[in-house]
C-alpha cells in the first residue's frame, strides 16, 4: 500500500497544501516549530483517526478555523482509494471515496502505518499504561475483534468496580460479574502472547543489525498468570485469592487492564540499564518488528512514518537503520539537517522543504 497524495485542510499550522510523494523515502526538512510533526500527524490520523499526541481532536483544527480536512489517496491492490478525515470542533467525520462511515473501526487501519516518535523513548520509563497501550494499538489495527474484547472487558471491569464500592454482600452477582471478567480476558492474554511471541521471535535480530551489535533483547510479559496453558482455571484461582482484598480495597486487583511488558538487554532491564542511544535503537528495532508483524498478518507492507529519528543516531546506526527498512516500505522522514540523511537516499526519493506551514518539494538536493 502506498499513498500518492496528502492534502490538508485548516489542519495546524496548515491552511492549504497538497503533497505528491515518492513510492520510497519522502524527506521533510524544516527548522524548529515549521509544521514536520503536524504533517505526520496528518498521516497518523487518517490511519488510527487520532493523533498520536493528543486526545483532544480538537487540537488538530487550526486555531483560526472552524474546521479541519486530510485527504489522503492510497494506491492498495492497484486501485485508488480516498480517505477523508474531517474535524469540527463538535467531533469528526470519516469518509471513505466519499461516503461517510458508521463506525471508526471501518476505517481504521485501511491505511496502515508504524508511527516513531521521539515520545515513543518514553515506553521503557514511562507508565505500564504506554506499554499495554502499543500493545493495543499495534494488535487491535489487525484484528478487529481483539479491540471488542477489550471493549467488553473494560465495561465489565468498571461494573465490578463499582458493585466493590457499593459495599454490597451479594457474592453470587459478584461471582457472575467476576467470570465475564475471566471470558473476556482469555482471547486477550491469548492475542497479547502471541504478540510478544512474534516480537521476541525477531527482536533481538533487528537490534542487532540496527545497532551493529550482538547484543540480545527479551521482551517479558508481565500478566495475572504466568504461562498456564489452562487460562481459565488459573484466572479462577487468582480471583479467588485476592476477592477478599478486592472487598477492602474496593476494587479489582487481577485482571489485564495491569499488564506489562519489561523489555532487557543482554539480561538486564532497559529502563534503568540501557544508554539514551541504545533505548533509541530499541525502539527503532520495535518499529521494524512491527512492520514484520503487520507484512506478515495482512502481507501488505505499512507506511512508516520516523519524526526526528536521526538526531541521536551516529553515521553507522544511520545507515544501518535505512539498510534495514525493506526496500517496499514508503517511508515518511522529518528531519532539520538534510546533511543527517542526504547520502543514503535510493533513487526516486523526494525532498520536500516545510516552512511556517507550507511545503515545497526541493528537487536541486537530491
Ligand atoms: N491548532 C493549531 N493551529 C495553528 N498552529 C498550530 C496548531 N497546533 C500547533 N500549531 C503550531 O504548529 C507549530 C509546531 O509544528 P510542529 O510540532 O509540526 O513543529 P516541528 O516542525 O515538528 O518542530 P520541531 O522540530 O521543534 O519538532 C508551532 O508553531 C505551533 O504553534
Ligand atoms: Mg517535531
Amino acid at each position: 500500500m502506498i499513498i500518492k497524495n496528502i492534502k490538508l485542510h485548516n489542519f495546524r499550522n496548515y491552511t492549504d497544501c497538497s503533497v505528491q510523494l515518492a513510492e520510497n523515502i519522502n524527506v521533510f526538512i524544516g527548522d524548529n516549530a515549521q509544521g514536520k510533526t503536524n504533517f505526520l500527524e496528518s498521516v497518523a490520523f487518517i490511519s488510527t483517526t487520532r493523533s498520536f499526541r493528543t486526545n483532544d481532536d480538537k487540537a488538530m483544527i487550526n486555531n483560526l478555523k472552524e474546521k479541519s480536512a486530510v485527504i489522503v489517496t492510497i494506491i492498495d491492490n492497484d486501485s485508488k482509494l480516498k480517505l477523508t478525515g474531517q474535524l469540527f470542533k463538535e467531533g469528526k467525520r470519516l469518509l471513505i471515496q466519499s461516503q461517510a462511515v458508521k463506525k471508526s473501526s471501518e476505517f481504521i487501519g485501511i491505511l496502515n502505518a508504524v508511527v516513531f516518535s521521539p515520545d515513543d523513548l518514553e515506553l521503557f520509563n514511562g507508565a505500564p499504561r504506554l506499554r499495554r497501550r502499543m500493545c493495543d494499538l499495534e494488535i487491535g489495527k489487525i484484528n478487529k475483534e481483539y479491540m471488542g474484547y477489550l471493549n467488553d472487558y473494560q465495561k465489565t471491569l468498571k461494573e465490578r468496580n463499582n458493585f466493590l464500592k457499593s459495599s454490597s454482600n451479594d457474592d453470587i452477582y459478584l461471582d457472575v460479574i467476576t467470570q465475564q471478567l475471566i471470558e473476556y480476558q482469555i482471547p486477550i492474554i491469548k492475542y497479547r502472547r502471541k504478540f510478544i511471541e512474534f516480537m521476541n521471535g525477531v527482536i533481538t535480530k533487528r537490534y542487532q543489525e540496527i545497532a551493529v551489535s550482538d547484543e540480545e533483547i527479551f521482551v517479558e510479559y508481565l500478566s495475572p498468570i504466568d504461562g498456564e496453558e489452562d487460562i481459565r482455571e488459573a484466572l479462577k484461582q487468582r480471583y479467588l485469592k485476592s476477592t477478599v482484598s478486592d472487598k477492602n480495597q474496593r476494587q479489582t486487583q487481577v485482571g489485564i487492564h495491569k499488564d506489562d511488558l519489561k523489555f532487557y538487554l543482554n539480561g538486564n532491564g532497559i529502563g534503568d540499564f540501557a544508554s539514551q542511544g541504545q533505548k533509541r535503537m530499541l525502539v527503532l528495532a520495535l518499529k521494524v518488528v512491527l512492520i514484520d508483524y503487520i507484512y506478515k498478518q495482512c502481507k501488505k507492507y505499512p507506511v512508516l512514518l520516523l519524526d526526528d529519528v536521526l538526531s541521536e543516531l551516529d553515521i553507522t546506526r544511520r545507515r544501518s537503520l535505512f539498510a534495514l527498512i525493506p526496500k517496499e516500505v514508503q517511508t515518511i522522514i522529518t528531519t532539520t539537517d538534510i546533511k543527517d540523511i542526504q547520502s543514503f537516499l535510493p533513487k526516486g526519493s523526494r525532498i520536500f522543504k516545510i516552512n511556517d506551514g507550507m511545503i515545497i518539494e526541493n528537487k536541486e538536493m537530491i
